[in-house]
């Protein structure tokens, strides 16, 4: 059993989000870990730039996709897990607490009643503690609340994959204001990241945003776009009679 996993960042640009491919080498099964979609807000438009980079590199080595993992739902990129899972295989999964996320903004997107809040939209849902396996790479995952409710941090080897936990250190600690943020339950997901033994490796979703720290903090440019597709496991809401499917921006809200 490999204890040290290889570990592939891909980083865009655009959103600043770094994901990341997890293996044991060639041939062996892989997960990706917060993959993004490209969006042009302009125009309404996605694109697969990020997607067929990592697509790319699963080919290449030959990787088998068992997982494709959510650190939390995303306010700043769109997913891509639905187009990994559509062309490579795997199971989406995400923490257990994005019931708590789904409740909130199914709400504020009144997408009642068609859209369950119970996490059925992922193939699986994780609860503090849980172990699992990619391929060979014993696995296990922290519930890190309070950036989102649904945070975790998925530990495979050596390797901790913090999502908006936690920043290099010129960055700090992701915002608490979003709905179900909690700045006292992040303080404690902290310790626990900082517990884990001094060998690990921290891999944080976002190289800096160093924007976040500003007083007045504006929402993030995606955020309504990507939690209506984030809650959904990364599918586009259902289309309405004329076959196209809709994003919705509440008026005064937020
Ligand atoms: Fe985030």
């Amino acid at each position: 059993m490999s204890v040290n996993p290889l570990v592939q960042p891909f980083y865009d640009p655009v959103s600043s989000t770094v994901s990341y491919v997890v293996h044991a080498g060639a041939g062996s099964a892989c997960a990706v870990i917060d993959p993004v979609l490209d969006f042009d807000p302009r125009a309404g438009r996605t694109s697969r730039l990020q997607a067929e980079r990592i697509l790319d590199f699963i080919a290449a080595h030959s990787l088998v996709l068992a997982w494709i993992l959510e650190t939390h739902v995303h306010a700043d990129h769109l997913t891509a897990a639905c187009v990994l899972k559509s062309r490579a295989g795997g199971r989406v999964a995400i923490g257990a607490g994005v019931v708590a996320v789904q409740r909130v903004f199914g709400e504020l997107f009144n997408v009642a009643p068609g859209f369950p809040s119970d996490g059925s939209q992922f193939d699986h849902l994780f609860i503090d503690d849980e172990t699992f396996a990619i391929g060979d790479l014993a696995s296990r995952v922290l519930a890190t609340p309070g950036h989102t409710p649904d945070g975790v941090t998925y530990l495979v080897g050596d390797a901790a994959f913090v999502g908006d936990t936690m920043f290099m250190p010129d960055g700090g600690t992701a915002r608490c204001d979003f709905p179900g943020g909690d700045a006292r339950l992040l303080y404690r997901s902290l310790r626990r990241i900082l517990d884990l033994p001094t060998a690990t490796r921290l891999f944080t979703a976002f190289v800096a945003l160093r924007n976040e720290r500003d007083a007045a903090l504006p929402p993030p440019a995606l955020l309504l776009p990507a939690v209506q597709v984030n809650m959904r496991a990364g599918a586009v809401p259902p289309p309405e009679a004329n076959g196209v499917s809709y994003l919705k921006i509440p008026i005064d809200r937020w």
